[in-house]
């Protein structure tokens, strides 16, 4: 995704998952190209466009300003969501890092757990880590996709703080919410079930979950 055009699957699914007409906090904003996107073509009123690190915020004030709209998105240097005030965002998009670093950046702001806050997700890795958490701590998964960018599969997920907690299995924790009768959902689950087939060679007691995600997939072919 670039503020012009629109290239990049990934972030683009992001956005199709943010709710029109919501504040939004984009946690590890980097460039801010999705917070300036969805302000160009009206989807939100605004933005937070935070990040740990000064150098990616000053990348993201300076295509800020090129677009003209410093009055609507606001930079902050904020270690996830630290600096944010639950009262400053409805939806909070944390993208392109590791589901352990969302998990604990999640945990980090108990704040998120309300009913009326929107959660879009992407991990880049230990997507099942982050899934398993969302169940146990009161989550519901509203929505999960996967999608094709740059030749890599990657998931996005929506989720939304219910408070009632759900036990997860390795398989649910790895299939989410994706339809397995999508070829995407089948293409990116097939990267989990090769990492699953690895770790199994010096963990034996993943076996009966490999042989669950590979009949799911088989199934659905
Ligand atoms: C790979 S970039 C992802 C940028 C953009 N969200 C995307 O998906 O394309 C990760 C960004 O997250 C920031 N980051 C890493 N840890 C963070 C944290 N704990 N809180 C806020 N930002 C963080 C990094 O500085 C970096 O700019």
């Amino acid at each position: 995704m670039t503020p012009d055009k629109k290239t990049y699957g990934r972030l683009n699914l992001c956005a199709e998952m943010v709710r029109r007409g919501s504040r939004l906090a984009d946690i590890g904003t980097d460039h801010g190209y999705l917070p300036i996107s969805l302000c160009r073509e009206e989807k939100i009123p605004s933005a937070l466009a935070c990040d740990i690190n000064p150098l990616p915020l000053r990348s993201a004030q300076h295509n800020i300003l090129k677009y003209n709209l410093s009055d609507r998105i606001r930079t902050r240097l904020s270690d996830g969501l630290l600096q944010v005030r639950p009262d400053e965002a409805d939806d909070i998009v944390i993208a392109g890092m590791g589901g352990e670093l969302i998990r604990d950046i999640l945990t980090a702001a108990p704040w998120v757990r309300d009913r009326d806050k929107h959660l879009v997700l992407q991990p880049m890795t230990h997507h099942e880590d982050l899934i398993r958490w969302l169940y146990e701590n009161g989550f519901v998964i509203d929505r999960q996709e996967a999608v094709k960018d740059a030749d890599k599969y990657y998931t996005v997920l929506s989720a939304h703080y219910t408070g009632e907690t759900r036990a997860c299995d390795l398989y649910t924790a790895i299939v989410g919410k994706l339809a397995l009768n999508q070829a995407e959902s089948r293409a990116f689950l097939s990267r989990s079930l090769q990492n699953l087939r690895n770790k199994c060679k010096g963990d034996p007691s993943l076996l009966p979950t490999v042989q669950q995600l590979e009949e799911a997939i088989r199934e659905t072919e």
